[in-house]
């Protein structure tokens, strides 16, 4: 039998104290996706300040079978950190363990609790003289158990690795209120299954991240951004070969964007002056990061650009003069997301694929698209060095943008992850599965992973408390 819910409320008050315990009006926030995609009620959000807090809350709601839904920044993209209708969930905010535990500069690793902000995270690695590589769009608001939860990927991964790979260590509270202190910063461990590795990217269905020891790097002497227009993603994968051949480790970010994405940023944000978009169907955004100096990064770029532009694989180029240059060319690449708000709703997808095969897929996925819609858009960009892709549809031109997704968004879906699957791709890159993504899982994944995966979620979630239904059906 559940506790009335007036006394597990209670109870967490006991716990955290009453001013960290949420109810009534000051829940919107917590409620809703930051897209406006999906809204829910929670019975109530909870914020511990530690970890024993974290264990604590978490056994009085296993014991009570109240349901969990962890939550950092709420900056997810699949509905997967907001509570569902139902009224009964307690929503966990991490925000307030935002703690800076450690810095060991010898084993170049730092090691901070969950709320950390990402962009916080990037400065104080950079004051002690580190670079921390992992940067998105949302940094200033995501924290690093989200990152963590959603193996987050970015604008670096094509050097550094997603999330995943930037993490050696977690503190994890179990579903039954226990902590593992897995915090070892350790390069090597084989001593048995990969733990660490099975919270990464369970998107709060497995335990809750309280802390990580991450990663850091040596900071680049110098980074130069340069803003490419070719015509074709057969050239922009072309080039991509270039780069990784004349750059090698200094390739450091390698974006596409298409010609209606930048127009979209040209549309609703004049003053971004967004570069050479009218001359070509896609820009490429690159950046070289340089251990010995500027000079010497921007002898390579210059090299490889002028051998691109002889072999006709691109048609126009820029260089970023200096960081404020480079800052505002990224800053165009990073408010596609938010121009894609203005325009109204979309049906947005974050596909992967093997990089040789991204041209055809695009093509393929734009012919039937196009034949099922009449007029649909395509506002297409993303993170070509990782073959990731943010495939997005917007409704033809003059069509109510809302309606429209509301009624064809299932089949607009169906068609790209059909087409995806073709190209043995994977329909989430690097944003999850949450709840957007959920039904559209079991007919992509096969059915002995989902198995698998459903042992791993009894096994250490038996009673279904944290988020149920995300990820897998409840
Ligand atoms: P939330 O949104 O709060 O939660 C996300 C998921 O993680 C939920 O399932 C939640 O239950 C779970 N969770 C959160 N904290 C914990 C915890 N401590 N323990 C266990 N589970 C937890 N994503 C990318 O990968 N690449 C991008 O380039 C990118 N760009 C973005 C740009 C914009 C403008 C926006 C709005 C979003 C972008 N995102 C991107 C998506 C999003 O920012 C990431 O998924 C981010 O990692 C989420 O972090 P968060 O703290 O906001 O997590
Ligand atoms: C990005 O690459 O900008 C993010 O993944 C956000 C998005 O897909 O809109
Ligand atoms: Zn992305």
């Amino acid at each position: 039998m559940s506790k009335p819910a007036p006394e597990i409320v209670e109870t967490l008050a006991a716990i955290v104290g009453a001013g960290n315990v949420l109810t009534g009006d000051d829940l919107a926030s917590y409620e809703q996706d930051w897209r406006g995609r999906a809204r829910g009620r929670a019975l109530c959000v909870v914020r511990p300040g530690t970890t024993d807090e974290v264990a604590r809350v978490v056994q009085a709601c296993a014991a009570a079978r109240v349901s969990l839904v962890p939550q950092g920044g709420n900056t997810g993209l699949v509905a997967g950190s907001v509570p569902d209708a139902s009224g009964a969930q307690v929503v966990l905010s991490l925000r307030r363990m935002a703690a800076l535990r450690a810095i060991d500069a010898q084993n170049m690793t730092i090691t901070v609790e969950a709320g950390y902000i990402l962009q916080a995270l990037q400065d104080t690695a950079d004051q002690a003289g580190f670079l921390f590589p992992l940067s998105l769009g949302a940094e200033g608001s995501c924290t690093i158990g989200g990152n963590l939860a959603t193996n987050a990927g970015g604008t670096q991964v094509v050097r550094y690795g997603n999330a995943r790979e930037l993490c050696l260590g977690l503190e994890v509270v179990t579903a039954q209120g226990e902590v593992w202190d897995g915090l070892s910063g350790l390069r090597k461990d084989n001593t048995g299954y990969d733990l660490r590795d099975l919270y990464v990217g369970s998107e709060g269905t497995l335990g809750v991240i309280t802390a990580a020891t991450l990663r850091l790097y040596p900071k680049p002497a110098a980074q130069l951004t340069a803003w490419v227009a070719v015509d074709s993603l057969e050239q922009a994968c072309t080039l991509l070969g270039m780069a990784h051949q004349h750059l090698a480790a200094g390739l450091t970010g390698f974006e596409v964007m298409n010609q209606f994405a930048l127009g979209l940023v040209d549309k609703h944000y004049p003053h971004l002056r967004v570069p050479l978009w009218q001359q070509t169907a896609w820009c490429v955004l690159i950046e070289v990061s340089d251990a010995e100096s500027e000079a010497h990064a921007r002898g390579l770029f210059e090299q490889m650009l002028e051998a691109a532009m002889e072999q006709g694989v691109i048609a126009d180029a820029i260089i970023a003069e200096n960081m404020r240059q480079a800052h505002d060319l990224w800053h165009i690449r990073e408010s596609i997301t938010l121009a894609q708000v203005e325009e109204g709703f979309n049906v947005k997808h974050d596909v992967s694929i093997p990089i040789s095969l991204i041209p055809e897929f695009v093509r393929a996925a734009d012919a039937a698209l196009s034949a099922a819609f009449e007029g649909i858009r395509f506002v297409n960009f993303g993170h070509l060095g990782d073959g990731n892709l943010h495939y997005n549809i917007q409704a033809p031109p003059g069509i109510d943008a809302k309606a429209f997704v509301a009624q064809h968004e299932d089949q607009v879906s169906a068609i790209v992850y059909d087409t995806v699957s073709q190209y043995r791709g994977s329909i989430s890159a690097e944003h999850g599965i949450g709840e957007l993504k959920l039904h559209k899982l079991p007919q992509h994944k096969s059915a002995t992973a989902l198995a698998l995966m459903r042992s791993i979620k009894t096994a250490l979630d038996p009673h279904n408390t944290l988020n149920p239904g995300r990820v897998l059906s409840a």
